[in-house]
Formats: C-alpha cells, sequence, structure tokens
C-alpha cells in the first residue's frame, strides 16, 4: 500500500513539472497508458495473497482515477494558458469587427419572373410547368415545322443521344402538353402562363447564351380574336413598364402561329428619340406572338373551325437587361457576386 501512495506522490509531483503538450503526452504513457506504471500494477493481482487482492485492486483503481482527473486538470490548465499566451502575444485580436452577414437574394432574371408571372396571375392565367427535356416531336412538329422546314434553322439545337429528345429551344411546346392535359380533348378552355428555360446551341456572345428563360402564354377559347391578344398584351405591358408604354404590333412569321407578330414597346431609356439601347430605332422588341395555327389546335385536341387562340413568348432575360441596362448577357449565369448584388 505504501508502495501505491509513494508511485502516487511521484506522479503528481512529475505533473506539476509538465508545461508542454509533449511532456503531457509522455506523462500519460508513462503513467496511464497500456504498457504505464498503473497497467503494470494490475497485472501484479495474481501475485498478491488472496486475503488482500481485494483491497488492493481498490487501491490501484482509485490511483487510476486519481491520476486521470489530475491529468486532466493539467491538460484544462495548459490549454488555458496557451490561450492567454495567444492572447497576450497578440495572435487574437479580439477587438476586431465580426464578419459582416451576406444576406442572400434573389437572382435578377428570378425577380422579373416572379414580377411577370404576378402580373398574369392577376390578369386571371394560371401557370403550366412543362419540361425542360422534349421530345423533338413536341419541339418542331407538333408546332407546324414539318421535318425539312427551313424554320428549324432558326433555333440550333442540343440532343442527346436519342435524336428524338433534345433540349427544349423555346418554351411553345409546353403549349402543345398544355392543350392535351387542360383541353379535355378538345372541350375545356384555356388561359395559362408557361415560364420555363430554354436552350439553343449557339455561340455565345454578350447577346446570347446557351441557356436563358423564356415566359410563353397561351390563351384557347371560342372567339378569341386577334383584338384580344393585342388588348391584353398591351395591359400586360402597361402593368411592367408603366402606364403610358406605348406599344406595337408589327408582323412576324412563326410557323405556329398565323397571323404573327412581334411585339415592341417604345423604347422607355430614350422615351423613342432614339438611342444606343434601341439602336435609334425608338422601340425594343419584348415579345412573339400570334394567333395559334389551326394546324396546332388540331395538334392539341380542339377543333379549329370552332376553337381559337392566341399565343406569345418573352424573354425576361432580355427585358432584365433593357430595365437596368445590362450590356453583357454572360453576366446572368456568370454567378459573379459583383454583378448579383446589385439587384
Ligand atoms: N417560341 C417563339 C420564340 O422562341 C416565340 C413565340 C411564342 C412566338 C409564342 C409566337 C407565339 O422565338
Amino acid at each position: 500500500m505504501s508502495e501505491l501512495k509513494q508511485v502516487e506522490r511521484e506522479a503528481l509531483d512529475a505533473l506539476q513539472g509538465v508545461a508542454t503538450a509533449e511532456a503531457l503526452a509522455a506523462w500519460k504513457s508513462k503513467y496511464l497508458g497500456s504498457k504505464g506504471v498503473v497497467r503494470d500494477l494490475l497485472s501484479k493481482i495474481a501475485s498478491i495473497p488472496a486475503e488482500a487482492r481485494k483491497a488492493y485492486g481498490q487501491e490501484v483503481n482509485a490511483l487510476k482515477d486519481a491520476l486521470t482527473s489530475a491529468f486532466d486538470a493539467r491538460e484544462a490548465q495548459l490549454a488555458q494558458a496557451a490561450l492567454q499566451r495567444d492572447l497576450e502575444g497578440g495572435a487574437l485580436d479580439v477587438t476586431l469587427d465580426g464578419r459582416p452577414r451576406q444576406s442572400g437574394r434573389l437572382h435578377p432574371s428570378t425577380q422579373t419572373l416572379r414580377q411577370i408571372m404576378a402580373i398574369w396571375a392577376d390578369m386571371g392565367f394560371q401557370v403550366y410547368k412543362s419540361r425542360d427535356v422534349e421530345l423533338d416531336d413536341m419541339n418542331f412538329t407538333q408546332l407546324n415545322f414539318p421535318p425539312d422546314h427551313p424554320a428549324r434553322d432558326m433555333q440550333d439545337t442540343f440532343y442527346t443521344v436519342d435524336p428524338s429528345v433534345i433540349l427544349r429551344t423555346h418554351t411553345s411546346p409546353g403549349q402543345i402538353r398544355a392543350m392535351h392535359e387542360l383541353g379535355e380533348n378538345g372541350t375545356q378552355p384555356i388561359r395559362v402562363v408557361l415560364p420555363g428555360m430554354c436552350y439553343r446551341f449557339e455561340q455565345i456572345t454578350t447577346r446570347s447564351e446557351v441557356q436563358f428563360h423564356q415566359v410563353e402564354g397561351l390563351v384557347v377559347g371560342r372567339n378569341v380574336r386577334m383584338s384580344d391578344l393585342k388588348g391584353t398584351f398591351t395591359q400586360f405591358l402597361k402593368r411592367l413598364f408603366g402606364e403610358n408604354t406605348a406599344v406595337r404590333f408589327r408582323a412576324s412569321y412563326f410557323p405556329f402561329t398565323e397571323p404573327s407578330m412581334e411585339i415592341d414597346v417604345e423604347c422607355f431609356l430614350c422615351g423613342g428619340a432614339g438611342c444606343r439601347v434601341c439602336k435609334y430605332t425608338g422601340w425594343l422588341e419584348v415579345a412573339g406572338s400570334g394567333m395559334v395555327h389551326p394546324n396546332v389546335l388540331r395538334n392539341g385536341g380542339y377543333d379549329p373551325s370552332v376553337w381559337s387562340g392566341f399565343a406569345f413568348g418573352m424573354g425576361p432575360e432580355r427585358i432584365t437587361m433593357l430595365k437596368h441596362d445590362i450590356q453583357d448577357i454572360r453576366y446572368f449565369w456568370g454567378n459573379d457576386l459583383r454583378f448579383l448584388g446589385q439587384f
């Protein structure tokens, strides 16, 4: 027993002299390690006379507990001392300002999309979400592009390994899907907007990207006329750009609308006088549109002698660029916080 007391005294004395992490580890391995003093004392138990064994075992375990808690205390002491040294040595400057938290914000395209969608929702349009990965058939053929129609050249396409499956080049194939899904075999009217990402295999330049959003619109009903398209879209543009916005419809061509029109607003940067942004025309093109082609109505399950409709498609990135005078479309997907943080 006095031997154990002796060991304890020695060990605790030695521990007081320990001043570094290395010395602390060496002390631990010497006394508490798997080949250490305590383990050694425990293994001697077999040679202790039977009547003294129990007491001996208890004493060794008490020794082990005492050394363990002394070790923990010394370790904490040394850590505290190290921290103190660091503080006094200037390694930590507790007077330094904290790092400011960056607040997240919505991408400018998302902001414009939400603004656009809120206006259409207000005007009684439902949202129909179509798919990004489309059938070539939906993207072109059902929209009245025959297989070798030159209009297919207007849109350079990303094909998948299966050439009948592509990334949609515009949101218009959603028109066909919406007619099938909501039209109930050509018996129900439709009034939807279809937002989504589109993809074109194009050279990336300041004005064209390989991906961009579109917001498509589709109305199908009885007696839907061109005047409905013009009135509805004019109303939308006034809500988006302001009550005094002048709107102009220009004859154009799309295979899936007939007649087709390009829609311009008077340049809100120069008020129509002509400037760099509107290329001195006084007008900015914001959407394509037209009356749904009879073939497209038929492909959607409607009888074109009874039903008619209009459709439009616009690009939120282009509208955002015009609104904020953004010169380069590549900023949109460049993930540069210096750009994104401005909105
Ligand atoms: N899909 C056409 C485009 O991508 C836009 C459009 C949509 C035109 C609907 C008419 C009707 O350019």
